[in-house]
Parts: C-alpha cells; structure tokens; sequence
C-alpha cells in the first residue's frame, strides 16, 4: 500500500487536513493510489473537496480556500455559476431526456459560435474531452496527408494516450541536445516504437524546429503545440509566425492544441492573440462549462475525410459496401455533442461575452500583486503567462521560453511556499499554474495578496 509522506514540509498542511488523510487511505483500498487521475495525486495526499461555490473551494474539514486550480482551468466562471446550472436544467427539462443519440439543434448553435470566435476551425466535430480532440486531430492529419508521424514539442501536454505521453516532463539526463530533444516515453505501457513516431521539438527555436521538419518531412503530417506551454510559457510571436511558414512550405499540418489556451488566452483563443491560423485546432475544458467536453475543427478540406458516406461506417452490416469505409475517417462516440453540456458551454460563452476583460484585468492585478511582494524581499522571479493564465516561476532568467528554462527554476522554494499558502486557504495543487474565473473579485484578490505577504514575510 502506498504509503503517506509525513516530511517537516507538510507538518502545517497535515494538521489542518486529518479528514482527507483519512479519507485517502480509505481511496487507496479502492483505486491504485487512491485517485481516478493521476494528475489529482501529490504528497503527502490530495485534499478532498467537500463543495464549491463562486472563487471558493470548501473540503472535508470544513477549510475554505480560493482556488486557482479551477479544475485545471475549466471553471472559468468559478463554481456553481448560476447561469451554468440554470442553463443545464432548463435544456434537461425541454429535452425530456439528457441524451438523444441523434443530430440536436445545440451541435449547429455551439458550432456557429465557435466559428465566429475560432473561424480557422470551419468545419467541427465535437468530443468527450481534450484528449479525444486531440487524438483525432492526429487521426485527420494522418489520413490528410497520408503520412503516420507527428511532431510534438518537449514540455507540452496533450492528453493521456501513447502517441503523446513523450517528452512532457522528461528527466534532463535523458532529454538529449536542447536543440534536438530525445523522445522519452514517460509511462509504463506505452510502446518503444511510439519513440520513433512522435518526434520531438525545442519549444521556441525556430532555427533548430526547421531543420529538424525539413529533415524528416516526407515522415511527419502534423507539427502539435500548446501555443502556451503548459498553458503559461507563450510562444514568442516570431516562432509561431515561422513555424506557421515552415509547416505550410514543408505540407505538414499545424495543430493547435488550444484545450488549455483556449477562451483564456482571450476568447479567441492563442490563435486570436497571435493572429496564426493552425489547420487543425483543439477545444476543451472552458467550453464544457465543468462538463466533459472536446471540439476539433479546422479546415473544410481536411474535416471532410470525416464526413460519413452511404454505409460507410465500421458498424454497417450491409456487405456490399464495405469497401467504402477505408475512404472515411471513423469518428464516433455515444455522448459526442451532448445537449446538456452543450447548453452549459453556450451559458459560459454568454458570460465571459460581458465579462471577459474583466477576468484579463484582475489576473494582471494579482500578478502585479505577487511580483512587487516578491520584489520586497528581494526574490528574483517572474509570473509568467497569457491572458487569464500564469505560473509563479521562482528564477533568475530574464525569458522562461521552455522545457529546459522551466527546470532552472526554484521549484523546492515555489513547493515551500505553495504548501504554506494551502494552509493560508490559497488552493492550487502544488507546483501548478493559476487560472482565474469571474469569480475571482477584488476582495480574493486582496485576500491572496494578504496570505502571499504572510508566507514570503515567514520565509
Ligand atoms: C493542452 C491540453 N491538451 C489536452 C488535454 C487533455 O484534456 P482532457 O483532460 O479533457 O482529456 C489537456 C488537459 O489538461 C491539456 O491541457
């Protein structure tokens, strides 16, 4: 049985969160490590959530705290935003029913507003979550241009398939040159071969990312990226503008993984603030409303290796057909644009219509905020990030520009410091990014700050 961490580190942190220790050793008789996603687990032991309302999280001991983790970015209107749920009961009660396996009115009317906000993305599909998007984003690139590799940056999540569980947070002793990073395999279960098929890139080097794609581009259909990585660390304009050229020259495929970056960077997404058009873009997160969500969209031409043609699916019984199948891409899934949460992702694109500078303007406050406490003691950092997205990232640098940037930074400081602000009721999960919503108000922020000046004056 895994066993609990009790470090000096987390003395603080245990004392207030007995009821989650507790409950965690009851969750690891049940799930293996007692969590359902890994990406929930860290030590000594996750806290366990009781309920949320607005900027606020409540757990099982009754502590409240502001949280920043919001799901890992989804709740962009906090917790329980009243036009969420009113949203999602009045479709359920003109529905009749939560699912109705065919076409629904919703897929045309979320699809006109991604267009209108996305219109790189002119054709869609929507699906389950970001992973699935992104999967099939690889699938539509590979049956596109008929060529099975893709590249992939070092540092940049895509979701948790064999394909890209490569190089996203890679030991540096096995990362290889910075300009032509090895790829590793970073979970047990994928196979060798996925190291031969997904390549990988230096995140914001043109130079090295060009030649690497002239190189082997008779291999690779499609070159993925977070446009932030990690959500945080942007891409410099010059580099998305390049590899946006390159790609085009060389017949591979751009792919924007904007499942974080994606109505938070602004509403138009990376892709609105750079003013670089992918051919093929992912959705998720923000867009659900909280709900399990995924869109792809891009350019007609390629969305259309999707489009069904008579008895040309996998599951069509009729023989003399059958042929046609392999001249299809096959997408499918039961709950693919479910009217609920459809409804709940049109109610967020209502609010965020009004308030989203509002959430631009705050996150700049409260990033102002924590650099000039910082800067009052004299620790070099810097809080990096787009939009409605940073990271507190404790370094020396003057550009944190990617992977290997990322690894110079203090990160058993940035530990030390998120342990200590847990138990001040400022919540994300150690080490990781801050999103806001609009629920975050003047008054969370001045009670951030107030808890940050507490914890840095201890130090
Ligand atoms: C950039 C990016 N792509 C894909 C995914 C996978 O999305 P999901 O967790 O909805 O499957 C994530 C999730 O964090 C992500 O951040």
């Amino acid at each position: 049985m895994t066993v609990i961490s009790s470090e000096p580190l987390y003395a603080e942190f245990m004392k207030k969160t007995a009821k989650s220790k507790e409950f965690m050793q009851q969750a690891m008789q049940v799930m293996p490590g007692g969590v359902t996603a890994n990406i929930k687990s860290f030590a000594p032991y996750p806290i366990v959530m009781k309920s949320g309302k607005g900027a606020y999280l409540t757990d099982l001991d009754g502590n409240r705290y502001i949280d920043y983790l919001l799901s890992y970015g989804a709740l962009m209107l906090g917790h329980g935003h009243p036009a969420i749920i009113q949203a999602v009961q009045q479709q359920l009660a003109a529905d009749g029913t939560s699912l109705f396996g065919t076409p629904h009115r919703l897929e045309v009317e979320m699809g006109r507003k991604i267009q209108q906000y996305y219109p790189s993305m002119e054709m869609i599909r929507y699906t389950n979550s970001g992973t699935e998007a992104t999967l099939l984003a690889i699938r539509m690139a590979y049956a596109y241009t008929g060529k099975y590799k893709i590249a992939k940056f070092e540092g940049h999540y895509h979701g948790g398939y064999n394909q890209v569980l490569l190089s996203v947070n890679p030991p540096l002793e096995e990362a290889g040159p910075s300009s032509e990073p090895n790829a590793v395999i970073e979970s047990k279960g994928v196979e060798p071969y996925q190291a031969e098929n997904t390549i990988i890139l230096p995140f914001n080097n043109l130079d090295a990312c060009a030649e690497i794609l002239r190189k082997r581009q008779h291999e690779i259909a499609a070159v993925m990226l977070e446009p932030a990585q990690a959500g945080f660390i942007p891409a410099e304009p010059d580099f998305l503008q390049g590899l946006r050229k390159v790609t085009e020259e060389l017949g591979i495929l751009l792919i924007f993984d904007e499942v974080k970056t994606g109505f938070r960077i602004g509403i138009g997404g990376a892709q609105a603030y750079y003013g670089v058009k992918p051919d093929i873009t992912a959705l998720g997160k923000v867009i659900g409303g909280g709900f399990p969500v995924g869109i792809i969209g891009g350019k007609k031409e390629i969305m259309m290796v999707s489009a069904p043609l008579a008895a040309s699916d996998v599951f069509d019984a009729s023989t003399s057909q059958k042929s046609s199948a392999k001249d299809v891409l096959f997408h499918s899934g039961t709950y693919n644009g479910h009217p609920t949460i459809l409804s709940a992702g049109l109610a967020v694109l209502n609010v965020l219509e009004q308030e989203m500078d509002q959430v631009m303007a705050r996150t700049e406050q409260l990033k102002t905020g924590i650099r000039q406490l910082f800067a009052q003691r004299g620790i070099a950092m810097q809080t990096v990030g787009l939009g409605t997205i940073f990271s507190v990232v404790i370094t020396e640098l003057e550009h944190v520009r990617n992977y290997r940037d990322l690894q110079k930074s203090n990160f058993e400081l940035r530990k030390k410091i998120d342990f200590q602000l847990l138990a001040e009721g400022i919540y994300t999960k150690p080490l990781n990014r801050y999103s806001m919503s609009t629920a975050h108000g003047e008054e969370e922020i001045s009670l951030t700050l107030e808890a940050y000046d507490k914890v840095l004056s201890r130090l």
